[in-house]
This record gives C-alpha cells, sequence and structure tokens, in this order.
C-alpha cells in the first residue's frame, strides 16, 4: 500500500494535462520508449496496408512475404511526400505525387521512367521506406518508435499472455467508431481507469445492461506491472445464469471466463470483455495537449455449435452492446472535456480516492516514471 507521501511523489500536476513543454518532453521521453498498440492482424490481410499516426509520427503497416507485421515511415523515399491516409488501403504502397511502389519489405521496386535514378536501380535496398520496430502478439501489433528497448513480450508482462488469449478464436470487426475527445490523452486514459464517476456521468447506461453486479462486490485491482493494470469484477448473478440457460442454443466460445474485465495496455490501449464473448478495444492518440483520438473497436469470437436461434440471440446482445458502448462513448467525451477546462484553471494536485481510484494512482505512477527517466526494467537498451 502506497504511503500518502509516496503516492503524492507521483502525481501529475494539473499543468502536464495542457503545457506545450509536457507535450514536447512526452514526445522526447514517453512515446518512443514503450510499445505503442498500432492496428490488428486480422485486418491487415496480404496485400493491404494501413495508415495510422502514432503521437507525431505518420507510420503504414503492412506484412512481409513471411506474414510478418512490418512498420514504416508513411513518407516516401523520393521526395518526402506522405504515401497513404490514415486506415485500411488495398493493393501494394504507391506514392501519390510520382506513382513510386514500394514492396512488402518498403523497398521501391517500381519507379516510372527509371533511368532517371540509377542510383536508386543499382541498389534500391538503400532508399527503403525508413522502418520502426513491430511485432504482434496475437492479433494485436504493437509499434516502437525507438530503434533499442526491450522486446515486446517483456514490456506487456503478464499482459502478453492476456492479449494472447483474448486473440483466441477473434474473428472480426463487430462495431467501430472514431471521434476525437476536446481533452488531453492521459484525462481520456484516466476517466478510464476509475468506475467513481459512474453514478455521476452514466447514471442512465451503466447498471441497466452491463450486467455487472455493483452493488453486491468491489471489483479487484491488479497493480503489480510497473506500467499495466487491470481490474475483475464479478458478473451479475443474473446474467450467469442468463447465459448458463442460452448455453445449448448460444454455443461455446474459445476463452469464457465469469467477469467484466477492464485491461489499461500502457499508454494508448484498453481492453475490455464482458465473459470473453466479444473484446472491446480503444486505442488513444494524443493529437494536441487537449485532443485525443479515440478508435474504438469491439471484435467478435467464434463461436461452436451454435443454433440459428443462439445465433440471434447473440447478435441481439451485441447489438445491444455497441448502442451501450457508443452511449457510454459520448458521456464519458462530455465530461472529459469538461475535466480539460478545470486543468487548464486548477493550481494544486487532485485527490486520488484510496480503494476506489488506486488505477488512477498507477498509471500517474507509470506516467511519471517514463517521464523522469527513473531506472525501470525497462531502461536497459536491447534489440528487439
Ligand atoms: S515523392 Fe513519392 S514518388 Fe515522388
Ligand atoms: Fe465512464
Amino acid at each position: 500500500m502506497n504511503t500518502s507521501t509516496e503516492s503524492l511523489s507521483y502525481r501529475i500536476h494539473p499543468r502536464a494535462y495542457w503545457s506545450p513543454e509536457q507535450r514536447t518532453q512526452e514526445l522526447l521521453h514517453l512515446f518512443p520508449h514503450v510499445w505503442l498498440f498500432a492496428g490488428l492482424m486480422l485486418e491487415l490481410q496480404e496485400k493491404m496496408h494501413y495508415g495510422v499516426r502514432l503521437g507525431e509520427t505518420e507510420l503504414l503497416l503492412q506484412r512481409d512475404a513471411q506474414g510478418n507485421p512490418r512498420a514504416f515511415l508513411n513518407v516516401c523515399s523520393h521526395r518526402h511526400a506522405k504515401l497513404c491516409e490514415p486506415g485500411l488501403h488495398k493493393g501494394p504502397v504507391r506514392c501519390p505525387y510520382h506513382s513510386w511502389v514500394f514492396d512488402r519489405q518498403g523497398i521501391p521496386t517500381g519507379i516510372p521512367q527509371k533511368k532517371a535514378f540509377p542510383m536508386v536501380m543499382a541498389d534500391p535496398e538503400k532508399f527503403r521506406l525508413k522502418e520502426f520496430p513491430c511485432a504482434a502478439v496475437g492479433q494485436f501489433i504493437f509499434v516502437r518508435l525507438s530503434p533499442q528497448g526491450p522486446s515486446l513480450q517483456e514490456y506487456l508482462g503478464n499482459q502478453y499472455d492476456f492479449l494472447e488469449h483474448a486473440s483466441l478464436g477473434m474473428n472480426g470487426v463487430l462495431d467501430e467508431f472514431q471521434e476525437d475527445v476536446a481533452a488531453n490523452w492521459k484525462i481520456v486514459i484516466e476517466n478510464s481507469l476509475e468506475g467513481y464517476h459512474i453514478p455521476a456521468v452514466h447514471n442512465r447506461t451503466f447498471g441497466q445492461i452491463d450486467g455487472m453486479s455493483r452493488e453486491e462486490q468491489a471489483p479487484t485491482f491488479f497493480l503489480d506491472d510497473p506500467l499495466h493494470s487491470h481490474l475483475e469484477h464479478s458478473a451479475n448473478s443474473d446474467w450467469v445464469t442468463r447465459f448458463a440457460r442460452m448455453g445449448k442454443k448460444i454455443g461455446q466460445w474459445p476463452w469464457r471466463f465469469e467477469h467484466y474485465t477492464h485491461h489499461l495496455i500502457f499508454p494508448n490501449l484498453t481492453v475490455t470483455s464482458f465473459m470473453g464473448y466479444s473484446f472491446h478495444i480503444q486505442r488513444f492518440d494524443p493529437i494536441s495537449t487537449n485532443r485525443t483520438h479515440v478508435h474504438s473497436r469491439t471484435l467478435g469470437v467464434h463461436f461452436t455449435n451454435a443454433t440459428e436461434v443462439g445465433c440471434k440471440m447473440m447478435e441481439r446482445i451485441h447489438a445491444d452492446g455497441h448502442s451501450f458502448t457508443r452511449k457510454v462513448f459520448i458521456e464519458d467525451g462530455d465530461i472529459c472535456g469538461k475535466i480539460q477546462k478545470g486543468v487548464e484553471q486548477a493550481t494544486q494536485y487532485a485527490v486520488l480516492g484510496q480503494g476506489i481510484e488506486d488505477r488512477v494512482a498507477h498509471f500517474q505512477k507509470s506516467y511519471q516514471s517514463l517521464m523522469t527517466r527513473e531506472p525501470t526494467k525497462y531502461s536497459h537498451t536491447e534489440n528487439n
């Protein structure tokens, strides 16, 4: 348990949620050294490429000939045009300016009027796109902007197993939306880490359909990792009974558990699931000091032995889940905007409740440990 003095030394000052200097420091000291969630293997099929922005770095992802994900700077090696817009694109990477085409290793292989570029033709590999370390666990693709650092598995710790399990049978995106929230990325993340605001902010949404046993039992926090954290909250017994009754019709899915879980994979990914029949993932991109781009996807998993009636039942449960997720997102976005306006005026540190806001405290501690470059197990240099 933290002493109050120790906790306070790790608190994030309100200024850090809006100051341009803080953002510069984050872009220098934090984002390059962590593994950032970038995309999903199931979306990145062969002959596709995917544009994604992480911090202030524009990347493109594609699979190489072996099927491994690779991440490249989204900038042409001819005269630096941006190669693709965010999102999924079919076919090879083709520059919109003079139509250079790059292969799956990022090497220019198609150059109009190639005789004009004897140096490139003699050694095309030398003119390959700048590449970043990229690795996947299950369906989840991560990129590290710095060439040196821990392996993905070392960085993720226990969350590696979780993401591997969550990926079992994951078979497609059931729902997706992207929105900007008018708040610093840390406000958006912190808001996702506590349920204390639920009665005030989500009184019309939560508690009605999410099946969590709020009254009966407090959630369990898992705070042992230096960066990541998660919680488990037992499912309402009515829901468990309801699923047991539907069992013969809806069939089985690969990883069934009887709780709600929320994971923060520091710093830009949250994964939540109720009973493992779908996974809601959100990627947070800090686009400015007071704006965060949120990419939200709900992923389905493969059910076996489902009857037609069972499939319809699950479709209904998923549809309810999507509309619930969107309502909750709007409510959270509104309150985050208000918090942003507040921190811009605040001069004192926030107060965090013991036992209810421990994950926020843990996040602040993780953040500060990276920003102040205190030695951690991640500070050594090791090539991926
Ligand atoms: S800038 Fe890309 S082909 Fe010229
Ligand atoms: Fe919320």
